[in-house]
């Protein structure tokens, strides 16, 4: 593994107990600091991969390697590295009972054990950075979509995750609440912040991404700049996902 490589991934096949392979034979290697954004047809396997990436699914074979750590099918002791990589879902899954507060200390104080006038402290200050400190003591019925989910970002970035996996966080929003959400990537991005984001907003994939993975039927058709993946992509499969976007935004 290079110097600069945070995570590798080879030959990564996966299927569900159903059968089919959802992902093929996946290679993968992530650069710290580098964000990457994934995006391909519906189905084919991009929040699998996430879920991967992130030890949520057991793999069928392969090798995920995190830092100087291998992980295989085999592998039992994943819970220390799944805390390492955060991960944010389209629903945010808040506790309805707990306030936000409650909510953002709940895996610091029970999981990391950590002391709890140190991380309310530091979750004040992640609060103020997406505008909602105000709404420490409140419940998340009391938010909006937008400010739920980024209540969820803030909760994951509590447990100072290394790699941030974002799974399409605005499909379920309404437009006006998109951007307030995709400003606080985008800040996180500026900042340095290792990321695999899977979205279906094109103008912020170009906009947030050093790289772009396109995805279809399990398998990395393509991997390019931004640049070069939106103006002239390589394969006609690319082509034609990205004009069904086109037609589907008119
Ligand atoms: N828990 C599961 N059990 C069985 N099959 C599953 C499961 N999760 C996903 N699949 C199947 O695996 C394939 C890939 O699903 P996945 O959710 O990874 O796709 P996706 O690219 O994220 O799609 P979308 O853009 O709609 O979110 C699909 O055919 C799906 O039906
Ligand atoms: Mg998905």
């Amino acid at each position: 593994m290079k110097q600069q490589e945070i995570l590798k991934i080879e030959s990564l096949k996966k299927s569900y107990e159903s059968g089919q392979p959802v992902l093929k034979d996946v290679f993968f290697t992530l650069e710290k600091g580098e964000v990457v954004v994934v995006v391909g047809p519906s189905g084919c396997g991009k929040s699998t991969f996430l879920r991967c990436i992130n030890m949520l699914e057991p793999i069928d074979s392969g090798t995920l390697q995190f830092k100087d750590q291998v992980i295989d099918r085999n592998s039992r002791d994943v819970y220390e590295i799944r805390q390492k990589i955060g991960m944010v879902f389209q629903s945010y899954d808040l506790f309805p009972h707990k306030t936000i507060m409650g909510n953002i200390l709940l895996a610091p104080l029970k999981v990391q054990n950590r002391d709890k006038k140190e991380v309310t402290a530091e979750a004040e200050k992640l609060l103020e950075r997406v505008g909602l400190l105000d709404k420490r003591d409140a419940y998340p019925r009391q938010l909006s979509g937008g400010q739920k989910q980024r209540v969820a970002i803030v909760r994951a970035l509590m447990m100072h995750p290394e790699i941030l996996l974002l799974d399409e966080i605005t499909a379920a929003l309404d437009p006006e609440m998109v951007r307030e959400v995709l400003q606080v990537v985008l800040e996180l991005a500026k900042d340095g912040m290792t990321m695999v984001i899977v979205t279906h907003e094109m103008e912020f994939a170009k906009a947030v991404a050093d790289r772009v993975l396109f995805m279809d039927q399990g398998v990395i058709v393509e991997e390019s700049r931004p640049e070069e993946f939106f103006t002239s992509p390589k394969t006609d499969r690319a082509k034609q996902f990205l004009n069904t976007f086109h037609y589907e935004a008119i």
